[in-house]
């Protein structure tokens, strides 16, 4: 290009042009990159200025000067509008309606079963237990064996258990929480106190008042001088805290293998007797295969169902309604979390 006053007018009437045809940000970018920038016409002819006689330098550098600050003032303008134009947009396109409803996300909640064994451990811990657990699949000896039901006992049918293949695994689910308080005794020493919450398993089909998965608390204690006349306390206490301050209890006489004397405990409740669950004295031969001393040692123990524990004091008429989890079941019972 050859320097000329015409040059340098064109130069810059097309700058400004292109400058007020800028209709984004991006595109003013563009802009001043091509007529603003380095290699744009008017620097170019700004390097020219070197090569002038002195005289010509001057008039030169002048009419570049204003060609330049024009430009430069026009982009600077430019900016300002489209920066306008953009926030304005921007308010509206990302508006956020802080009155719209929110989706909230509901806090999670403990099932009634948890919320009641959360309830029957705060008691027990309250005068001293010690909770326990065991696992599910549970050692064949430690389900039956040890707790004096030989091989060919009927309740091991009677308790409809599953048995885990390979047979020989001598594996089961446990068909009730007992296998704990073996575990419980061959792990320490007495003075014992223990409630065990968990879950059992039975082969039951589900229906209004069965579940093959169910959950049973059982309690344990082992210690000097116990008797007969504890277990009566601590059930009258258990039952009372739980179904309220005026309800009884019954001790039926009954029988399980590994206690002796047994019995079935029943609490009389809205006007009639129901049955909760067994107890009874720690029987000798299981004091012995856990390696305590029955003439030293004397203890009770006591085992019930959760489900039905549940449903009679809410007045739930099925199972179903336990198991299936439905909101709208377990949230009448609060979240149960503090
Ligand atoms: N384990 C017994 C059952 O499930 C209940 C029980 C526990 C009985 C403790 C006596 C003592 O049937």
């Amino acid at each position: 290009m050859t320097l000329s006053e015409q040059s340098i007018e064109d130069a810059k009437s097309h700058a400004l042009a292109a400058i007020a045809a800028a209709d984004s940000l991006e595109a003013l970018k563009e802009v001043r990159l091509q007529h603003a920038g380095d290699k744009s016409p008017i620097a170019r002819a700004n390097q020219q200025l070197g090569s002038l006689s002195p005289e010509e330098r001057a008039t030169f550098g002048k009419i570049i000067g204003q060609a330049k600050g024009q430009v430069a003032a026009a982009l600077e303008a430019q900016t300002k509008v489209l920066e306008a134009q953009r926030d304005a947009r921007v308010l509206i396109e990302e508006r956020v309606d802080v009155s719209i409803a929110a989706r909230r996300t509901p806090k999670g909640g403990l099932h009634p079963l948890t919320i009641l064994t959360n309830e029957i451990c705060d008691l027990f811990l309250g005068m001293g237990y010690r909770v326990a657990e065991g696992p599910e699949l549970e050692a064949e000896w430690l389900n039956f064996d040890a707790l004096n039901i030989p091989a060919d006992h009927p309740a091991r049918t009677m308790q409809d258990t599953f048995f885990i293949e390979p047979l020989d695994s001598h594996l089961v689910l446990r068909t009730h929480t007992s296998p704990v308080q073996v575990r419980t005794m061959l792990e320490e020493e007495p003075p014992i106190y223990v409630i065990c919450p968990g879950r059992t398993y039975r082969a039951d089909e589900l229906d209004a008042t069965h579940t093959p998965v169910f959950s049973q608390v059982e309690g344990l204690v082992i210690d000097k001088g116990i008797t007969m006349a504890d277990l009566k306390g601590t059930l009258d206490h258990f039952a009372r805290s739980i179904f309220g301050p005026d309800v009884k209890t019954r001790l039926r006489s009954s029988f399980f293998p590994f206690t002796e004397p047994s019995a079935e405990v029943d609490f009389y409740f809205n006007g009639r007797w129901i049955e909760w669950g067994g107890c009874g004295m720690v029987n000798p031969k299981v004091l012995v295969a856990c390696g305590i001393d029955p003439d030293v040692y004397s203890g009770f123990a006591f085992g019930m169902g959760l489900e039905r524990t549940l449903m009679v004091r809410h007045g739930i008429t099925d199972m179903h309604d336990i198991v299936e989890g439905d909101l709208r079941f377990t949230q009448s019972f609060g979240t149960g979390v503090k």
